[in-house]
């Protein structure tokens, strides 16, 4: 059954909601885009990199995590890094997947939002073309950041609306709540933006609240902390509003101690709109496949409970209701 389950994982074909594109530099990458763009990294090799990889929360890792994406300049850089997450797509059979960017974190560097978005575009278009892949994406403020910032890049985004089809918020998550965004997110939505959000990841169930109420938005990145507050439960349920959960992230950030005591399975149970994705792959141990995999080992997921998740992630996703349609028909 076990092995019955796993083959049926692989096999399925699946959508990613969250996943940041940065989060998928491979080491490997690291190290050819450092050397091909003469920037210094402090590690000697693929080892060391992996050893720094031990995060005791959300900031610890985003420290590493904007450091090694200084090695991303040039659109090719930009294209290479998609492309290589586009590869696994293809591998672990996800046929749309819908990305996250942070153009704060290059714009910062000198690095044009053109040759962000044109990279970024460039290989999502390739994997269409080739492998039948669809995709959309989704640019996310850091919330450390002011708003001020935030109006910036949207300024830079609205000239490429043709190719972003939300914004999202991402980053360091306590002390920086949704109500800091909310001029920001309201002027996006007036742009025709739709709107996601991080909350719950560390941060408290009031801040989930002010997302659905404040940012208007249409899922939740992450949510596990939802579970503390039975009327915000309630109102997820009601609505059916998805979050998007990363076990593995979860467990790397010590958002949960072990994937045993995840509480995905629990949310499934109490009928939130649930599903799986990886987050930052290259950090956290695993694509969407070795997410769905580890977890159905940890939490005992039978068949029924994984093809919920699947179905869950194309019926949340950005897709058209046609394509949505046929997918899950496909799935069932
Ligand atoms: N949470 C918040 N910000 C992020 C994450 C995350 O899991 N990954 C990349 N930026
Ligand atoms: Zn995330």
């Amino acid at each position: 059954m076990r092995n019955q389950i796993s083959n049926f994982i692989k096999n399925v074909p699946k959508a990613e909601l969250h996943l940041h594109i940065e989060g998928t530099l491979e080491p490997e990458l690291m190290f050819k885009l450092a050397k091909r763009n003469n920037i210094f990294i402090p590690y000697k090799n693929v080892e060391e990199v992996k050893s720094a990889y031990k995060f005791k929360n959300l900031d610890s890792f985003l420290d590493i995590y904007y450091q090694s994406s200084k090695v991303l300049i040039t659109e090719e850089d930009f294209f290479d890094l998609t492309w290589a997450y586009l590869l696994k797509c293809k591998e672990d059979n996800i046929v749309h997947t819908e990305i996250f960017f942070d153009p704060q974190a290059h714009i910062d560097r000198g690095v044009s939002f053109e040759i962000i978005i044109n990279g970024i575009n460039n290989a999502l278009k390739k994997a269409n073309f080739e492998f039948g892949i669809s995709s959309k994406i989704i640019m996310c403020f850091l919330r450390h950041l002011e708003e001020d910032s935030g109006f910036n890049v949207l300024n830079d985004a609205i000239k490429h609306k043709d190719k972003i089809i939300g914004v999202g918020l991402d980053s360091s998550e306590i002390g920086n709540p949704p109500k800091k965004f909310e001029k920001l997110f309201n002027k996006a939505i007036e742009e025709g933006f739709l709107t996601v959000a991080h909350a719950g990841e560390e941060g408290p169930p009031e801040y989930i609240w002010d997302c659905i109420n404040l940012l208007k938005v249409k899922r939740i990145d992450h949510g596990v902390q939802c579970l503390k507050d039975d009327k915000l439960v309630e109102e997820l349920i009601k609505k059916q509003i998805p979050l998007t959960v990363c076990p593995l992230s979860n467990v790397k950030l010590c958002v949960f101690d072990n994937l045993k005591n995840h509480n995905l399975k629990k949310m499934l149970i109490r009928g939130l709109r649930v599903m799986v994705n990886s987050d930052d792959p290259a950090y956290f141990g695993g694509y969407l496949n070795q997410n769905l995999i580890e977890t159905h080992l940890a939490l005992n997921l039978k068949l029924e409970d994984i093809k919920n998740l699947i179905i869950n992630s194309f019926k949340s996703s950005f897709l058209d209701d046609d394509k949505k349609n046929e997918w899950i028909e496909k799935i069932n």
